[in-house]
C-alpha cells in the first residue's frame, strides 16, 4: 500500500463493513493489526523498541526472549546522557533501517516520560528527570527512524512514571505540573515530528484511565498538539472499545479476540458506539497502514550491523558519565588523576560484569543483540593479556560472593597497578513492571568494592545500572565511572574510555541523591489507589536545588579528560521582547580532544506563581580538538520564560526580571546574566497574553518556599489542587475493582490463588527461558497486574465477560465478613 489522499481513505472506508471497520481498531494477533485482502488492506506491523528492534519468532507470540537478533544500542538512559540530539538522531535512523528489514512498520519508542523518583524500576527505558532533554532527544529519536519511512510511537502518554500497580493506578497530578513538566517532552516531539502514533500509556491520569481520557487525547493532543495519527494503546491498556474510541484511542493493541468484536458491533447498532466515532478511528489506521505500510518495509534491504555495532560503540561511550577522577594519594599510580589509565599500568579487572555484562533493560524493550563485547576482552585485547588479570568477585547468577572471591578480587588488586571494579545493579534488581524499593546495590557489589579499595587505593569503580545508585564508598574511591547500560558494544566503549581512546561524554540526565531518604518522593504514599504528585513542580534538581539539599552529584555533572573554558558570554533580549539569545565562546584548553555541555537555567527572580529556583531551558553540546574554540549560540523562546496559569488555562509570560545562568551542571554556575521582559504571548494553545496578577493560590508556603522538613503534605496538596484528594483506598476483601492490583490482595487465600496463575501465565507469555533471572522476579512483576489485564495476559482465553464474572465471584469469596467485624483502614 502507499500513502492515499483523504479523497482516497473516504472511499476505501466506504468500501469496508462494520464488522472489518471494528476488527482494524484491535490487533489481529500480539503486534499486527488485521489484514483485509478483499479491499487489498495489508496487516501492519509494530514491534519493540526502543533501543533495538524486537521481533519475535514465527509462533513465539510475545516472547521477551525467543526472537530476531538486532542490534542493542544504549539504553536511553544512555542516550540521555549524551544530550547529543544529533546522535540519537543516527541511533534513530539505524534503528529505522533495522525495524524496516524486519518488516516492523511502526517501531514502538521513543519513552519520554519523566524519571519523577529514582526508583522507577522502567527508568533505564527513559531519558531524563527534565523535559527540555527528553522532547529534545525524544524528537531527535522520532526524526531518525522516521526518515527511514518506518513509523514511531511515542510513549507512554502519560504520567506514567512508576511501574508499581502501572496498569491501573491513578495519578494525581496538579495542572502546573502536568503542562510544564510531563506533557512538555510529548507536545515538544508531536509538534516537531509529527509521530505516526502515540501510546496511550496503562495508568489514570486524574481519575481516568489514558486510553479513555478524552481530555489528554482529544482536547490536548489532537485539539492543542494537532496530532492527527494514530494513538494505539499501550498492550492491554484498553478494556471497553466502546469507551476507549470515543475518548480518542484508536486502535487497541494487541487481540482482544474474536467476542470482542462481538460486542462491539453491538454497541454500534445500539447507538452506544456512535458511528462517526469508529470511522474517526479507522480513518487514521488506514492513513497509518498508507503511510507506513509501504516500501520501507515491503521492500526490505540488507542492514549493515557490523556499522551498526561502531555506531552503538559511539553512542555508548558518548553517553559514559565521569563522575569522578581524582589523583591517588600513594602507591604506584600516586600523584595524578586515575583515568585515563597511564600506559603501561597493569590493570586488576574485578567483577562479573566484566566477563557478563549488564547492557540493557529488563522487560519488553528486551533484545536479543547481534553480538556482546565484553569490557575484559576489549581490555585485555587494547593492554594485552600480560598487563590484564581478571578475578570475578561475586557470583553473576544470584549476586553472592564469598571469602574467597573477595579474597582473590583483593590479591588480583595488590598485584595490579590500578584495579577496576564493575558494579551495578543485576537484572532483578531494576526491570519493567516493578520499582526497586531502594537505590542500593547488591550487598555482594558493596563489599566487594571496600575490599579492592584497601587493599589498592588506586581503584576505579565503573557502574553498570539504568537509574542511579547509593555510593555509600564514594569518598573513599579515587575515581567512578557511570557506564550506564551501554547496549551490545557497551564493554568495548568502556574499554575504550578507560584506556583514552575515547572520551567519557556523558553529563548526568538526573540528579544522584546521596540517599534515597532525602528524595521527597521516598516519604509519600504510594497506592493502592493513587499515587499522588505532591511535590507538583519540583521533581529532580528543581527539588533538590530548591531545598539546597546535598547531592551525590548534581543533574548536569560530568567531567571531561580535556578541560575548557568559557568566555566571552553575552545575554541580549530578543526584539519581541518575551524571547533571549546568550552567547559565549568555548575553547578546547587541554591536550585532548573532547566534549563539552553548555547548560542555560532560567531563574525567575519574582513571580506571582511558585517557581522552582531555576530549570533548564537549553543546551548545547560542543565537539572540539585541542587548541579550537566555538561560538555557541543558544536562543531562548518565550516560553522559557512561562509559566502555566492553572487559572487561566494558558501558558503566560509574567513581565519582569529573569536570571540566566550558564552552568556545567545545576549546581556549577559559571555565568549568570539578567534581563527584563516585557512579557507577550508565550505561544501556548491559545496564545495567552501577560499576567496582571495571579488568581490562582500563591501563598501555599510549602511551594512557595519548600523545605525538606516540612515536605509535602496531602493538605498541601489539596490547597493546591484545588479539590480533596481522591481517596487511596480500595482492595479490602469485597471491595476489589477491574483496577485492583493483585499485590493487593494477596493477604486473601482467592487472590493468592490468582497470584499464581498470573505468573504461570505471565512467564509462558513472555517465554522465559528455564533459570533466566526474570523468574526470580516475577512475582513481583506480576503482583502489579490488575484485572483489567485478565484478557491479555491470557492471550484472550479469558475473555473480558469471564473476568468481569470471575471478578464478582472473588468479591464475593473474599467479601464476606462477619457480623460486627471492622474494616481495616
Ligand atoms: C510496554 C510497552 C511495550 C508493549 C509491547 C508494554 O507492556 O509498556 O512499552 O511497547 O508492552 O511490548
Amino acid at each position: 500500500m502507499t500513502a492515499m489522499t483523504s479523497a482516497e481513505i473516504a472511499a476505501l472506508l466506504g468500501q469496508l463493513t462494520d464488522a472489518e471497520k471494528v476488527a482494524l481498531t484491535a490487533g489481529a494477533d500480539a503486534w499486527s493489526t488485521p489484514a483485509i485482502p478483499r479491499v487489498g488492506i495489508p496487516a501492519l506491523r509494530l514491534g519493540d523498541g526502543p533501543h533495538g528492534v524486537r521481533k519475535p519468532h514465527d509462533g513465539a507470540g510475545m516472547s521477551m526472549f525467543d526472537s530476531h537478533p538486532a542490534t542493542c544500542f544504549p539504553t536511553a538512559v544512555t542516550l540521555g546522557s549524551s544530550w547529543d540530539a544529533a546522535l540519537v538522531q543516527e541511533v534513530g535512523e539505524a534503528l529505522g533501517r533495522e525495524a524496516a528489514s524486519h518488516g516492523i512498520a511502526v517501531l514502538l519508542g521513543p519513552g519520554v516520560n519523566l524519571k519523577r523518583t529514582p526508583v522507577g524500576g522502567r527508568n533505564f527505558e527513559y531519558f531524563s528527570e527534565d523535559p527540555l532533554i527528553a522532547g529534545r532527544l525524544g524528537a531527535a529519536w522520532v526524526r531518525g527512524v522516521q526518515g527511514t519511512g518506518v513509523g514511531a510511537s511515542l510513549k507512554h502518554l502519560a504520567a506514567n512514571n512508576t511501574e508499581q500497580r502501572r496498569y491501573g493506578v491513578n495519578a494525581v497530578v496538579d495542572e502546573r505540573a502536568l503542562r510544564e513538566l510531563y506533557l512538555t517532552s510529548f507536545e515538544h516531539t508531536v509538534m516537531q515530528e509529527r509521530p505516526a502514533t502515540v501510546m496511550a500509556a496503562y495508568n489514570q491520569l486524574n481519575g481516568e484511565h489514558c486510553t479513555e481520557n478524552s481530555w489528554l487525547l482529544r482536547d490536548v493532543l489532537r485539539g492543542e498538539w494537532g496530532f492527527d495519527g494514530v494513538v494505539v494503546s499501550d498492550w492491554g491498556a484498553v478494556w471497553d472499545r466502546a469507551v476507549s474510541l470515543p475518548a480518542g484511542n484508536d486502535l487497541a493493541m494487541p487481540g482482544l479476540g474474536r467476542d470482542d468484536d462481538e460486542y462491539l458491533l453491538r454497541a454500534l447498532a445500539s447507538g452506544a458506539l456512535a458511528r462517526a466515532d469508529l470511522d474517526a478511528a479507522v480513518t487514521r489506521i488506514l492513513d497509518l497502514v498508507g503511510r507506513y505500510g509501504g516500501p520501507a518495509t515491503r521492500d526490505r534491504k540488507p542492514v549493515d550491523l557490523a556499522a551498526h555495532h561502531r555506531l552503538a560503540r559511539r553512542a555508548a561511550a558518548a553517553g559514559t558519565v565521569l563522575l569522578k577522577n581524582e589523583p591517588v594519594a600513594n602507591g604506584s599510580a600516586a600523584g595524578r588523576a586515575l583515568l585515563p589509565l597511564a600506559a603501561g599500568a597493569s590493570v586488576a579487572v574485578i567483577g562479573a560484569f566484566a566477563q557478563e555484562p549488564r547492557f540493557q533493560g529488563a522487560g519488553s524493550s528486551h533484545v536479543v543483540p547481534t553480538r556482546v563485547e565484553t569490557l575484559l576482552e576489549a581490555l585485555t585485547e587494547a593492554r594485552g593479556a600480560a598487563q590484564v588479570r581478571y578475578a570475578s568477585g561475586y557470583d553473576r547468577t544470584d549476586n553472592t560472593t564469598s571469602a574467597a572471591l573477595l579474597a582473590q578480587a583483593a590479591e588480583a588488586a595488590r598485584s595490579s597497578a590500578v584495579a577496576i571494579v564493575v558494579v551495578g545493579l543485576p537484572e532483578t534488581f531494576e526491570t519493567e513492571g516493578v520499582d526497586r524499593p531502594h537505590l542500593r546495590l547488591p550487598e555482594s557489589h558493596e563489599r566487594l568494592v571496600a575490599t579492592v579499595v584497601a587493599a589498592n587505593p588506586a581503584t576505579v569503580v565503573v557502574l553498570q545500572n539504568g537509574s542511579p545508585v547509593e555510593l555509600p564508598w564514594l569518598d573513599s574511591v579515587p575515581a567512578v565511572v557511570e557506564a550506564y547500560l551501554g547496549g551490545q558494544a557497551g564493554g568495548g566503549a568502556l574499554s575504550a574510555v578507560l584506556v583514552g581512546e575515547a572520551e567519557p561524554g556523558g553529563r548526568l540526565a538526573e540528579t544522584f541523591p546521596v540517599s534515597y531518604a532525602t528524595h521527597p518522593v521516598s516519604a509519600m504514599p504510594n497506592g493502592p489507589a493513587t499515587v499522588e504528585y505532591r511535590e507538583s513542580l519540583y521533581v529532580g534538581y528543581r527539588y533538590f536545588d530548591a531545598v539546597g539539599e546535598p547531592v551525590a552529584f548534581p543533574f548536569g555533572h560530568g567531567l571531561s579528560y580535556t578541560s575548557f573554558a568559557w568566555t566571552d558570554a553575552s545575554l541580549v533580549v530578543g526584539a519581541d521582547g518575551a524571547s533571549a539569545v546568550i552567547e559565549l565562546l568555548v575553547a578546547n584548553t587541554g591536550e585532548r580532544a573532547g566534549s563539552d555541555v553548555v547548560q542555560v537555567y532560567v531563574h525567575d527572580v519574582e513571580s506571582a506563581l511558585f517557581r522552582p529556583e531555576q530549570e533548564l531551558r537549553g543546551f548545547a553540546k560542543v565537539s572540539l580538538m585541542p587548541g579550537e574554540s566555538e561560538r555557541v549560540s543558544i536562543t531562548l523562546d518565550s516560553r522559557a520564560f512561562s509559566y502555566w496559569d492553572p487559572a487561566k488555562h494558558s501558558w503566560v509570560l509574567e513581565p519582569g526580571r529573569f536570571d540566566v545562568r550558564v552552568a556545567r551542571s545545576s549546581r556549577d554556575m559559571v555565568w549568570s546574566g539578567s534581563i527584563g521582559l516585557a512579557g507577550a504571548g508565550a505561544g501556548g494553545p491559545d496564545g495567552a497574553g501577560g499576567v496582571e496578577g495571579a488568581s490562582v493560590p500563591t501563598g501555599i508556603p510549602a511551594y512557595r518556599s519548600p523545605s525538606r522538613e516540612r515536605g509535602f503534605t496531602a493538605g498541601d496538596f489539596e490547597r493546591l489542587l484545588g479539590h480533596p484528594l481522591p481517596p487511596n483506598t480500595g482492595a479490602w476483601p469485597g471491595q476489589y475493582t477491574l483496577d485492583t492490583a493483585v499485590r493487593d490482595m494477596r493477604h486473601t487465600p482467592v487472590g493468592r490463588i490468582l497470584a499464581r496463575y498470573l505468573k504461570r501465565e505471565a512467564i509462558k507469555t513472555i517465554g522465559a527461558p528455564e533459570g533466566a533471572p526474570v523468574d526470580a522476579v516475577a512475582a513481583d512483576v506480576v503482583a502489579q497486574l490488575n484485572f483489567r489485564m485478565f484478557p491479555t495476559v491470557s492471550d484472550a482465553t479469558v475473555s473480558r465477560r469471564r473476568t468481569e464474572q470471575l471478578l464478582r465471584l472473588v468479591n464475593l469469596l473474599s467479601g464476606i465478613r462477619l457480623p460486627g467485624t471492622r474494616r481495616r483502614s
